[in-house]
């Protein structure tokens, strides 16, 4: 028989979870300058978040809202404290092991959870540069958005994949790519093989 999973959270998850900070209750009048929303509602996992930049480039507010398990509240809750003070370029790399650290840890199948909050941020950093008409600096170069729904690009996808995922499940588990609609799905599998060819000869 499989080994039970351990639901180990630590106190700063918890008390998140339970108090989640910044949360986005009045989205009509909240005057945001970039927005991101990722995943789909129908599949159970969404996540918006809205971001206020000040004229020198940094977050001064950052709110959220959820339909996401107890580690996806607890991840974004920390992030939106997190990036209030930051300038956009170093909160657009702040990446899921960032987050799951800040907690004290998440149980290793959880991790994957806080990467919708990190997604969302940087799709509303992407929506800012947008409606200020600036260019995206930030966007790595050559990086293309594969599955649009969560916001993953090829170079996630390999970065998963050089990080061990091997199949199809466990690069979902790891970026959520696929995870919504499917329509990226042969597009993501044909790069897992592009990239496993790539790392794995
Ligand atoms: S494009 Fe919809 S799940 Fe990837």
């Amino acid at each position: 028989m499989d080994k039970p999973v351990e639901w180990v959270y630590t106190d700063i998850v918890k008390d998140h979870f339970a108090n989640p900070r910044n949360v986005l209750s009045d989205e009509a009048s909240y005057k945001e300058d970039g927005k991101g929303i990722v995943g789909n509602i129908k599949c159970g996992d969404q996540m918006m978040m809205a971001i206020k930049v000040d004229k020198r480039g940094i977050i001064t507010d950052c709110k959220w809202k959820t339909f996401g398990c107890a580690s996806a509240i607890a991840s974004t809750s920390i992030l939106s404290e997190k990036v209030k003070g930051m300038k956009v370029e170093d909160a657009y790399n702040i990446s899921p092991k960032d987050i799951a650290a800040e907690l004290g840890g998440l149980p290793e199948h959880k991790i994957h959870c806080s990467v919708l909050g990190d997604k969302a941020l940087r799709a509303a950093i992407d929506d800012y540069y947008k409606r200020k008409g600036m260019p995206n600096k930030i966007k790595r170069n050559n990086e293309q958005i594969i599955c649009q729904c969560m916001n993953v690009t090829d170079k996630e996808i390999e970065n998963a994949v050089k990080e061990g995922a091997r199949t199809y499940s466990a690069l979902q588990e790891k970026t959520k790519s696929g995870t919504v609609c499917g329509k990226c799905k042969d597009r993501v599998i044909s790069l897992l093989e592009e990239y496993s060819g790539r790392h794995y000869k």
